[in-house]
């Protein structure tokens, strides 16, 4: 099985690996390009980097040697350290300043007549770039891709290329942690004369309105190329086409003339049948690849680009909702910043890759990518695991939601930035629709409607296949200005109670929660008495998953409102996991309120930031899912409280539980037969409790051992979930998630770090201290623990647990294959060890 993406990045591999076989280099400090065949090559290494103003850096005779090597994608801020005196709503972490990149490189004077452009993926934040002096451009917004032709001022032969950017993104710029620096991936594009333009493809299955058709029998692909025409003649080409399944089978072929005129560009248009076509769906996220050959008259290739797609059908209907492939999909989403907990914004697969994985454990289906286009490796992964995907452009427009954000460059960039977006994303069949923006200040101003009629015109242009929609916290204003009227759907923030109204008022209007709950808690942090209080002194939030701040509520009450209106698409959680930023609601500014200091970051997820389940993971899990489970919660450790009611709560998707101490029944109760009364705030209810049927409630009175719950259906039992009162902390425990990975240096195990008592069990309240000794193969590349208020740096060999659990990332090296060592030591107890292989 060759896998499209793969096939994509053939090219980068094969270069790699002649760099790595040792060619000789023509400067020392300069990196030696090697053309292959293949037209894109990963251009991440022999960077070195400069934290502060640079007079004259761009200039190629500038002298850079003290500069820190710096591989990228490269996340300057995430080094730290955190500040008090810094914004805790961006982590407080030093976002702003100036950065500077600068890389040497040689091309072979044979590679004199071909094309290079850089694609950065993403650089944050107001990148300028240079080349060899020349400035080549700039580009403002962080989170979208870009690209620069280099050809008419590089050098061949014995002489350097210095390629130098330059990065200064400001205080006050966002309202989440946004990273600092190249933190994307980049990449040198090489061509002929004659070639498919840059995001030059646009493969599509399923038009809502008329065009390709989807059938067991037969899908028709279509398919639009951009050529591209660099000389100063016509070119007569041959473009061929073809679809591949994943073994590399050709399963259809086309070929097209194209006259491409010089200097110009040509569109060509071609039709694709694939019989008996394998559908692109959550459970079976089959990929094909498209590729495109350009030929010359002699059937010569001299280019070739390899696109990923997959075939699907989707549908909006305001009776049924959301249909994929003609059947119909509750939405099961979640919002997600773009950072990578310990990692910072630094792009990397694995992490994104684990991070899809484990929401999809409990039952996700859709990520909203808030507030901003996403990483390409986000959009590739979801493809590949099979999630849907709502594509968001901006968290603002021209009025500001923070000093020095986006509305900045809205009049001058937005029109390009949508385009652009549009045409790096268009094929990913997980793309189901596009998000003009979030909750923007325009809901509630006259040029509203106008503006939003802008943008969706923009998308429906470049891509009329996916609808547009916009996540409104203001509905009414929405409606009033025309906003809502200039979406294809209707998105509300945390107003479940508005979503009927909206479709009584507007039959024709399809409605979902595009940001639902918010619901705030600390993994393994319990506060008793259940009491619904906006701060707790210890700056954690209990984890009976009650607590919201006063525009939002629990999940329960979404719940509630999806399955009263079926037809409502279904919801976006804020948020998935924890990001950093944003700690509500312990945000006193900027160490103004030394009382919520020192918490920076979010308390929103349902997974902590270090990928640790909170317990409304299962929450979310037992209405999502249909395997047999059960969680229950607290932890069972209340020394001192011998005797004293402790309520217990069982989340499960099974028809009954029923709850033993220490082996005793304490009874069954029936799902959704025994409604539990949750604090909720002003917003949910006006008497502020809500009737919850989706979880189960016990009172119990405190007696150590063990608490279980045991799951039944049909009688039989199906799940059980037990805690148990630990003893005192008697060692630490390794288990990688993956015990073998790649020695690619990118590759990670992300290894989970457990203090238990003599008999295994989790001591629910460790905070030992753990340190970590890491050789062989590979490193330590960043420590967690999933507290949202300690200043630790996420960069060190040691780590504190929080609720008895830490984390520790540990990286393979470039080319090392063999075994990493790791060991973890803790003052008092047994030392944990594991190893992981890394494998070439
Ligand atoms: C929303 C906003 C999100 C986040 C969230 C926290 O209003 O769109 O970005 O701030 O509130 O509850």
């Amino acid at each position: 099985m060759i896998d499209p993406y793969s096939r994509r990045l053939a090219g980068a591999a094969l270069s790699a690996l002649l760099l790595s076989a040792g060619l000789p280099r023509v400067a020392e400090a300069a990196t030696a390009i090697q053309i292959s065949a293949e037209r894109r090559l990963s251009f991440n290494d022999g960077w070195r980097f400069f934290k502060g103003e640079a007079q004259g850096a761009e200039r190629p005779d500038f002298q850079d040697s003290q500069w820190a090597p710096t591989p990228l994608p490269h996340d300057w801020a995430i080094e730290g350290p955190f500040d008090q005196q810094l914004n805790p709503h961006t982590g407080a972490l030093p976002i702003f300043g100036t950065g500077w990149y600068r890389k040497s490189f040689t091309l072979p004077a044979t590679a004199k007549g071909r094309y290079f452009s850089i694609e950065f993926d993403g650089a944050m934040s107001n990148a300028r770039v240079w080349l060899n002096g020349q400035e080549l451009g700039g580009r403002p917004y962080g989170y979208i891709g870009f690209a620069f032709d280099l050809t008419p001022h590089l050098h061949f032969g014995a002489e350097e290329n210095v390629l130098a950017v330059r990065l200064t993104p400001e205080d006050r710029s966002s309202r989440w942690y946004p990273g600092a620096g190249i933190y994307r991936n980049v990449w040198l594009d090489i061509t002929g004369p004659v070639h498919v333009g840059h995001w030059g493809t646009y493969v599509t299955t399923s038009f809502e309105t008329s065009g390709p058709e989807v059938s067991d029998d037969k899908a028709t692909v279509a398919v639009k190329t951009e050529l591209r025409n660099r000389t100063s003649q016509e070119a007569r080409m041959i473009l061929q086409t073809s679809v591949l399944d994943p073994s590399g089978k050709v399963v259809s072929r086309n070929g097209d003339a194209a006259n491409i005129p010089a200097g110009g560009t040509q569109v060509v248009s071609s039709s694709l049948t694939v019989t008996r076509p394998q559908r692109w769906d959550m459970d079976h996220p089959y990929l094909y690849s498209l590729v495109s050959e350009v030929m010359d008259a002699n059937k010569k290739v001299v280019d070739r680009y390899v696109t990923p797609f997959g075939i699907r059908t989707i549908a909006f209907d305001k009776a049924k909702g959301f249909l994929l492939n003609g059947r119909v999909v509750k939405i099961q989403g979640v919002c997600d910043h773009h950072d990578l907990g310990a990692l910072g914004a630094a792009v990397n697969r694995r992490a994104t890759e684990r991070q899809l994985q484990i929401l999809k454990g409990a039952g996700v289906n859709a990520i909203r990518t808030s507030h901003n286009p996403p990483s390409p490796e986000l959009l590739e992964y979801c493809d590949r695991l099979g999630l849907v995907v709502m594509d968001e452009s901006f968290d603002m427009w021209r009025r500001p939601k923070v000093p020095n954000g986006y509305s900045k460059y809205f009049d001058e960039w937005s029109e390009r930035d949508v385009r652009d977006m549009v045409h790096r994303d268009r094929n990913h069949p997980s793309i189901i629709m596009y998000s003009i923006g979030n909750e923007i200040p325009e809901q509630g101003s006259p040029d509203g409607g106008a503006m939003a009629k802008r943008l969706t015109d923009f998308f429906h242009q470049e891509d009329p296949t996916r609808p547009t929609t916009s996540a409104f916290n203001n509905p009414d204003g929405a409606i009033k200005n025309g906003l809502a009227a200039n979406v294809d759907l209707v998105g509300v923030n945390y107003r479940p109670w508005q979503y009927a109204k909206i479709q009584k008022d507007h039959p024709d209007w399809i409605v979902f929660g595009a940001e639902t709950a918010s619901c705030v808690s600390s993994r393994g942090v319990y506060h008793l008495p259940i009491e619904k209080y906006e701060k707790h002194p210890s700056l954690q939030l209990t984890s009976y998953d009650v607590i919201a701040p006063p525009w939002a509520y629990c999940p329960d009450v979404e719940f509630s409102y999806q399955d009263k209106l079926p037809n409502v698409l279904g919801e976006f959680v804020w948020t998935g996991f924890d990001y950093i930023g944003e700690p509500t609601p312990y945000f006193g500014d900027r160490g103004a309120n030394a009382t919520d200091w020192p918490s920076r970051s979010s308390y929103f997820g349902f997974v902590d930031l270090a990928g640790f389940p909170k317990d409304r993971y299962y929450l979310y899990q037992s209405v999502w899912t249909k395997k047999p489970m059960v969680h229950v919660l607290p932890h069972w450790n209340w020394q001192g409280r011998e005797g004293q009611t402790i309520p217990v709560m069982a989340y499960t998707n099974s028809e009954e539980v029923e709850l033993f101490l220490n082996g005793k029944s304490l009874g069954r109760k029936k799902r959704f037969g025994e409604p539990v009364e949750i604090p909720v705030g002003p917003n949910a209810s006006q008497d502020r409790k809500f009737v919850s049927k989706y979880r189960l409630e016990w009172q119990v009175p405190y007696q150590p051992g063990s608490l279980k719950a045991v799951a039944y259906q049909g009688g039989k039992q199906v799940a059980v979930d037990e805690v148990r009162t630990a003893g005192a902390p008697a060692r630490v425990k390794l288990t990688p998630d993956r015990a073998a990975i790649q020695a690619d240096g990118d590759d990670l195990s992300f290894v989970t770090v457990r203090i238990e008592d003599k008999d295994g069990n989790l001591c629910p309240m460790s905070d030992s201290l753990v340190k970590f000794n890491v050789s062989g193969a590979g490193s330590i590349r960043a420590v967690d623990n999933g507290n949202a208020a300690t200043v630790e740096p996420f960069h060190a060999d040691h780590r504190k647990a929080f609720s008895g659990l830490a984390l520790l990332i540990v990286s393979s090296q470039k080319g090392q294959a063999g075994k990493i060592h790791v060991t973890a030591t803790s003052e008092g107890l047994t030392a944990g060890t594991t190893e992981i292989t890394t494998r070439r």
